[in-house]
C-alpha cells in the first residue's frame, strides 16, 4: 500500500464506568492494552505518523503509547475538539488521516484499509465506517442518498428527528479524512446542538457545503465494539480470543478444545504444536515445532524449543528457556532458567535463576533455593547430572557435568563433575527397637 496515511487515536476519556484507577484504554485484551491494539493495527496499515489524544494526568498512558506523540485535550468538548488537540501535528500532512477510538480495539487492518481505499477512490473529503446494529439507539445515523449512495450527513442520536431515528445504518466512529482539507473542515464545526459539543460527525455536512463528497463503507457489527464497561471488556476479550485461536489453528497448531485455551496477541506457535485444554498463554511466549503443551499449563515470557513436552500443570514464568526435546512435567515451576536440550524436570520442582545442562535429570521435588530474602542467586547444573529426588540446591551453587546427588540432599557447595555427593543426616539403625517400644506401652497402658 503506497497511499499516504496518518492516524489520530482518541484516548482522552477516563472511562468512569470501568470504575478503575487506570485510564480505560489501558485495560488489556489478550495481554495488550486496548490503545496498543489500535496503534498496532495502524502500524499494520503502514501509517507514517500516529498521534494519540490523551486526557489530563495520564502519565501511564503516555508511556504506553511511546514513542508516538501525544496531545492533551484539557477540556472534553467533543470528538472534533479532541482531534483538533493534535492540530499542529496535522498541519501539512497529505493523503489520508484516519481517526480511531482507543476504546474500540477490534477493527481489522483489512477493514480500515478498505475505508482508506474508498476515501481515495472518489477523492471524498470524508469516508465513514458504518454498521447495522439490531438496536441503533445512541449511535450517530448515516443519512445516505438513495440514488447514488453518497453520504449526506451523520446525525447524532440526540439530534435525530423521527425519520432519522428509524435509520439503522450507524456511525462506528471510524472516519477517514482527506488530509489536505481536514483542519479547515473541523474548524468550521460548531457546537450548537443538544450536548453543546463539537461533533466530529458534523464534518460530513461541512465538507458537503464546501462542495465535497463523502462516502460510507459498511463493516460487520462485531468489529465496531466499543468498550465502556468491564462487561464489554469481557466481550471484546472473547471476540479477540476467538480470532487468535482461529489464526493459531490456521497456522498449523492443534487446539483440542479451543475455547479453553487463552492466547496473547503475540503468542508464537510453531508447526504441529498440540495444545491440550485449559492452557493459558501470557504475553511473550514463543513455542517451536512439534511441541505438546498438556492440560492446565500456564506460560508467560518464555521460549519452548522444538519437540519439548510441557505439562500437564506446568508453569513457565518469565525467562524460562526450554531446550529442544526437554521435558517439564506436572507441578513444575521454571523461572529465569535455561533447561537445555533433552533435560528432564518431570515432577514437583522449582527451578529458578538456574541452568539445567543438556540431558540432566532433575528428580521429583527438587528445589533451587535461589533467594535468601535479599538476593537472587544462581544455580548451575552440568550436562548429564542426576539430581536425586527431594534435593535442595542452595544457591549460589554449581553441580558439575555428570555428577550424581543423592536423594534428599541439601547441597550448599560446589560438586565436582562425575562425583557422587550425599549431603544428609547419617542413618541410625536400632534393630528391634520398635517392637520393644510397643510391648512397653502395652504393659503400661493396657493397649
Ligand atoms: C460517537 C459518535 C457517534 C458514533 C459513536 C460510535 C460523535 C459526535 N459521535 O458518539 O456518531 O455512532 O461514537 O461509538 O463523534 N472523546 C474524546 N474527547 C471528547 C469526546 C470524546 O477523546 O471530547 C473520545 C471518547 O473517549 C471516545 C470517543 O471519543 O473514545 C467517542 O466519544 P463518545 O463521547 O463516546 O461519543 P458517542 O456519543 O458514543
Ligand atoms: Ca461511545
Amino acid at each position: 500500500m503506497s497511499r499516504e496515511l496518518s492516524v489520530v487515536v482518541l484516548a482522552a476519556g477516563m472511562g468512569t464506568r470501568m470504575k478503575s484507577a487506570l485510564p480505560k484504554v489501558m485495560h488489556k485484551i489478550a495481554g495488550k492494552p486496548m490503545v496498543n491494539h489500535v496503534i498496532d493495527t495502524a502500524a499494520n496499515l503502514n501509517a507514517t505518523k500516529t498521534m494519540v489524544v490523551v486526557g489530563p494526568d495520564m502519565p501511564k498512558l503516555i508511556e504506553a503509547v511511546s514513542p508516538h506523540p501525544t496531545f492533551e485535550q484539557t477540556d472534553r468538548l467533543g470528538t472534533a475538539h479532541a482531534v483538533l488537540a493534535a492540530k499542529e501535528a496535522l498541519r501539512g500532512l497529505m493523503g489520508n488521516i484516519l481517526v480511531l477510538y482507543a476504546d474500540s480495539p477490534l477493527f481489522t487492518a483489512e477493514t480500515l484499509s478498505r475505508l482508506v481505499a474508498a476515501r481515495e477512490d472518489g477523492d471524498h473529503a470524508v469516508a465513514v465506517l458504518g454498521f447495522r446494529p439490531a438496536d441503533p439507539t445512541g449511535y450517530g445515523r448515516l443519512v445516505t442518498d438513495p440514488g447514488n449512495g453518497e453520504l449526506l450527513a451523520i446525525v447524532e442520536d440526540k439530534e435525530c428527528d423521527e425519520k432519522q431515528r428509524a435509520i439503522n445504518f450507524c456511525n462506528s466512529g471510524v472516519m477517514c479524512f482527506r488530509a489536505e482539507s481536514m483542519i479547515e473542515t473541523l474548524e468550521a464545526i460548531g457546537n450548537t446542538n443538544a450536548k453543546g459539543e463539537y461533533y466530529l460527525t458534523d464534518a460530513v455536512e461541512v465538507a458537503r457545503a464546501n462542495g465535497n463528497s463523502c462516502v460510507a463503507v459498511e463493516v460487520a457489527e462485531e468489529e465496531t465494539l466499543g468498550v465502556n464497561s468491564r462487561s464489554q471488556l469481557a466481550v471484546a476479550e472473547a471476540l479477540m480470543q476467538e480470532r487468535l485461536r482461529e489464526a493459531a489453528m490456521a497456522n498449523g497448531a492443534t487446539l483440542i478444545d479451543p475455547g479453553s485455551v487463552y492466547l496473547a496477541c503475540d503468542t508464537k506457535l510453531g508447526r504441529d504444536v498440540i495444545i491440550e485444554p485449559n492452557v493459558v498463554f501470557g504475553p511473550g511466549v514463543t513455542v517451536g515445532d512439534d511441541v505438546t503443551i498438556k492440560a492446565f499449563s500456564h506460560l508467560e515470557s518464555c521460549v519452548v524449543g522444538d519437540k519439548a513436552d510441557i505439562g500437564p500443570y506446568a508453569r513457565l514464568r518469565p525467562g524460562a528457556e526450554i531446550g529442544a526435546g526437554a521435558r517439564v512435567g506436572n507441578f513444575v515451576e521454571i523461572k529465569k532458567a535455561v533447561v537445555e536440550d533433552g533435560a528432564k524436570v518431570n515432577h514437583l520442582s522449582y527451578i529458578g535463576d538456574a541452568r539445567v545442562g543438556a540431558k540432566a535429570n532433575i528428580g521429583a521435588g527438587t528445589i533451587t533455593c535461589n533467594y535468601d530474602g535479599y538476593r537472587k542467586q544462581h544455580t548451575d547444573i552440568g550436562a548429564g547430572a542426576f539430581i536425586g529426588s527431594n534435593s535442595a540446591l542452595v544457591a549460589p551453587v554449581s553441580i558439575g557435568d555428570g555428577a550424581i546427588i543423592g536423594a534428599g540432599s541439601t547441597i550448599t557447595g560446589t560438586v565436582e563433575a562425575d562425583a557422587l555427593v550425599i549431603e544428609r543426616a547419617q542413618r541410625l539403625d536400632k534393630p528391634g527397637w520398635a517392637r520393644v517400644f510397643r510391648e512397653k506401652m502395652k504393659a503400661l497402658l493396657g493397649k
